[in-house]
Parts: structure tokens; C-alpha cells; sequence
């Protein structure tokens, strides 16, 4: 049996300097957890959420997926996004991209890459909505991260379109909804400011109509 005994080691000195500095924190976070932010990011491992903004465990509720798409239809990601909401009542939700995001590029190939394509599926959709503005660009990378840009963008749509946010919104829950993008070259994120406090800030097509 192989038991990845190095990362065993590495969780015992983690959690050590944790009491070190705080010898409580693990009975208080056991106890309850008030996360303020819900983050929707990337699988990419070099995309870490916690350590990119410097939180501790307890203060994110996280969801990665390949190239972080919220579809409709994801039961996964919109429990998620339930549990954030309704429950924790987290006052932020993230949507975080990151530039040359892997995802997005075998979205933009023609080649067959297997199951993935039906997930890519909704990457190419974006391509679609705005291609007169991608076929412009001469250079494949500056192509590739503005997609990556404008995936942010739609997801962040996606998230406010949610009955779920709608609902939150409808009822005066506090919640924002932001879209930023991640730099691996420089660990470096960027606001793309399309931050969405409220229902009237989208498209009517979109729009539940409550009462
Ligand atoms: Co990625």
C-alpha cells in the first residue's frame, strides 16, 4: 500500500504552526464555519484560492471546476452556490478565471480531446457570442486570454441568473456577485469590474419576475 506518507508529514507541521500561533483555531472553526465569500475558480493547481488572498481555512467556501463554468444544468455547482447563498449567507461570490487557462484553450482546438468536450462545449459558446472580436486578434495567447476575460464575464451572468441569487436579491440579502481573473505569471489577480449588487443590473430575458 502507498500511503504519501511525505504529505502526512506535511499536514502534521501545517497544522502544528497553525496552534502555534493560535491554539484555539481548530476548536473554533470545528465548531462552526462563516465564511464571507464563495469562490468559483479553476482546477488548475497552480490557482489556489485561499493562499491567492491570503485566507486562512473557514473564511472561503470553494468551487472549482475546469475553466470555472456555472452551467444551469450542474448540480453540483449550484448546490454550491445554494449552500453559499441560502445557508452560509456569504455576502461575496467570485468568479475567478486565470490567463492561459488550459480549458479554454482545448476550447478554442478543433481536435476531439474525449468527455471533456461537452464541458468545453460551453467555452466554445462563449467563443461564438463574441467572435468577431477573438478572430481579430493576431496573436493566439492575446486571443486565448481575453476568452479567458470574457468567460469570467459570462459565468459571472450565469451566477446572477441563478433563481437562487435572484431569490437572495429578491428577499434583500445583501450579495455580490464579482469577476476577476488570475495571473500564474505573476500571481497577480485582476478586478475585471463587472461586480452585479442587485437583479436590475441584468438582462430582462434573464429576470424572474417574483411577483
Ligand atoms: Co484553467
Amino acid at each position: 500500500m502507498r500511503t504519501l506518507k511525505n504529505l502526512f508529514d506535511n499536514n502534521i507541521q501545517w497544522a502544528a504552526k497553525i496552534k502555534e500561533s493560535d491554539p484555539e483555531f481548530f476548536a473554533k472553526l470545528s465548531r462552526q464555519q462563516n465564511p464571507e465569500y464563495l469562490w468559483i475558480g479553476c482546477s488548475d493547481s497552480r490557482v489556489p484560492s485561499n493562499q491567492i488572498v491570503g485566507m486562512l481555512p473557514g473564511e472561503i467556501f470553494v468551487h472549482r471546476n475546469i475553466a470555472n463554468v456555472v452551467i444551469h444544468t450542474d448540480l453540483n455547482c449550484l448546490s454550491v452556490i445554494q449552500y453559499a447563498v441560502e445557508i452560509l449567507k456569504v455576502k461575496h461570490i467570485i468568479v475567478c478565471g486565470h490567463y492561459g487557462c488550459g480549458g479554454i484553450r482545448a476550447a478554442l482546438e478543433k481536435k476531439a480531446h474525449g468527455l471533456i468536450d461537452s464541458w468545453l462545449r460551453h467555452i466554445k459558446d462563449v467563443y461564438r457570442h463574441h467572435q468577431g472580436k477573438l478572430d481579430a486578434i493576431a496573436d493566439d495567447n492575446e486571443r486565448l486570454n481575453l476568452l479567458c476575460e470574457l468567460n469570467v464575464i459570462e459565468q459571472v451572468g450565469n451566477v446572477c441568473h441563478t433563481s437562487i441569487v435572484q431569490k437572495a436579491w429578491e428577499s434583500g440579502q445583501e450579495l455580490s456577485v464579482h469577476g476577476w481573473i488570475y495571473s500564474i505569471e505573476d500571481g497577480i489577480l485582476k478586478n475585471l469590474n463587472v461586480c452585479v449588487d442587485g437583479a436590475c443590473e441584468m438582462s430582462d430575458t434573464y429576470r424572474i419576475h417574483w411577483k
